[in-house]
């Protein structure tokens, strides 16, 4: 399969502003169409700096590219597409000016991991959650993006970043409006994408006192000694870039309104992590006070997109005995034993969905846009504010004010 692959890979050098080269891409087109014996639908992946972009897609449509009278021409675009609200929104003017939506596949990668897709299967397919689904029921929603990873060799894209813009934006947001939008009617593409937008544009932005930005020093992660981010190579010396983001956010709808969703994303952090947690209310009454079930919890669903991926459920039960006493079980699918395979990669789903014209696991411009909306305003508090950075040990949970974010009353859960 590989091989065959291989045989059909070819390589033009060029720069991504040279006429040149995007005049030998269609000779190199044409060729292949005529050695299929027929015109092949056509894929553009820009998977180069975002700057590029415009001039790529601006290229294809000089040289004729963009479209053809017989067969199907998409361009898959990494992220990030654009690095605020105004660069996404002048990147989008340039997409649309040469591509219809339709042909575009904006690429979260989070979006191809099975995990994340069962978000779907597991609300949509099952009668009994979708009762329980709303602020009658359910206390709040915790989202965690935790890595243990520092920034590597990444300083030069990461300080411009930032853990906002590099996990938040895209893919906490995600998991977001696929853990709270209505049920789609179907699972055509726009249909699934109309209802996760209407999620996105139901949040306001937070209150910047409802953000904390931090920032991680030297520690220990699994056993190492690690420096601290402003040690790390290229990071320049008084860098403000966070390293981790919490937030409080509410999806202002009937359905949501008064649940506080939690989300906290970090580098260099005690693991990697990545989960949803549905706390739910706690019970109205409790029976058994007298015997001692001072152990008793709220029940919680937690979806763990990775790594030990699955779904668990906690459930108060009495410990065997004379007594009534209640303590926190936990219910547990796990995907390695369900399904004994191995799933494919995000990417592969993705590129593969692209080819086929697929885009349901891909966003649409609507929802990038409703997403830098959010951000935006974050982005501005944290870059005007100039009190010292809270900072965290690398290894740890997090910055203690995370706590005081989530608290008092509840906690994030264990890293
Ligand atoms: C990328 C970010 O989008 O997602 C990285 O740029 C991050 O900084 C990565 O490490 C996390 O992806 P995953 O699939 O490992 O959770």
């Amino acid at each position: 399969m590989l091989g065959g692959l291989l045989e059909h890979v070819k390589y033009i050098p060029s720069n991504f502003d040279d006429p040149a080269g995007y005049k030998a891409l269609a000779e190199l087109l044409e060729k292949f169409d005529e050695a299929a014996g027929q015109p092949l639908n056509r894929a553009y992946y820009l998977s180069t700096a975002p700057e590029f972009f415009p001039v790529i897609i601006e290229q294809l449509k000089a040289a004729g590219l963009h479209r053809h009278p017989k067969v199907d021409v998409r361009v898959i675009i990494e992220k990030p597409f654009g690095h605020d609200l105004a660069s996404a929104r002048s990147l989008q003017r340039v997409v649309s000016g040469v591509f219809r939506e339709r042909q575009v596949f904006r690429i979260d990668h989070y979006l191809g991991k099975e995990t994340v897709q069962n978000v779907m299967a597991f609300r949509f397919a099952n009668m009994m959650f979708e009762p329980i689904w709303n602020r009658n029921f359910i206390d709040h929603i915790q989202i965690t993006g935790a890595e243990d990873l520092g920034i590597g060799t990444r300083a030069g894209y990461y300080d411009q970043a930032g853990a906002l813009r590099d996990l938040v934006q895209n893919h906490m947001l995600q998991l977001v409006a696929l853990t709270c939008m209505e049920p789609p009617a179907s699972f055509e593409a726009n249909k699934v994408r109309d209802e996760k937008v209407k999620v996105l544009t139901a949040i306001t932005p937070p209150d910047p006192a409802d953000t904390v930005p931090a920032q991680y020093t030297a520690g220990t992660v699994g056993g190492e000694d690690v420096a601290g981010y402003l040690e790390e190579e290229g990071v320049p010396e008084r860098s403000r870039t966070e390293t981790y983001a919490a937030l409080k956010l509410e999806v202002q709808n009937w359905r949501w309104a008064g649940v506080p969703i939690y989300l906290r994303t970090g580098k260099r952090l005690a693991r990697k992590v990545t989960e949803i947690a549905v706390q739910l209310k706690p019970v109205p009454h409790l029976a058994f006070q007298s015997q001692g079930s001072v152990g008793v919890q709220p029940n919680q669903l937690v979806l763990t997109v990775q790594p030990n991926e699955g779904v668990s459920l906690s459930l108060g039960a009495k410990i065997p005995g004379s007594r009534m006493r209640i303590r926190p079980v936990n219910m547990e699918f796990l995907y390695g034993s369900a399904f004994m395979s191995q799933s494919p990669e995000a990417y592969e789903r993705l590129i593969m969905d692209a080819m086929r014209g697929d885009a349901t696991l891909f966003t649409r411009n609507d929802e990038v846009d409703a997403q830098w909306s959010i951000i935006d305003p974050i982005l501005e508090a944290w870059h005007s504010a100039d009190g010292p950075l809270p900072n965290y040990e690398s290894g740890t949970a997090g910055p203690a004010n995370a706590d005081a974010l989530i608290g008092p009353g509840r906690d994030w859960r264990k890293l």
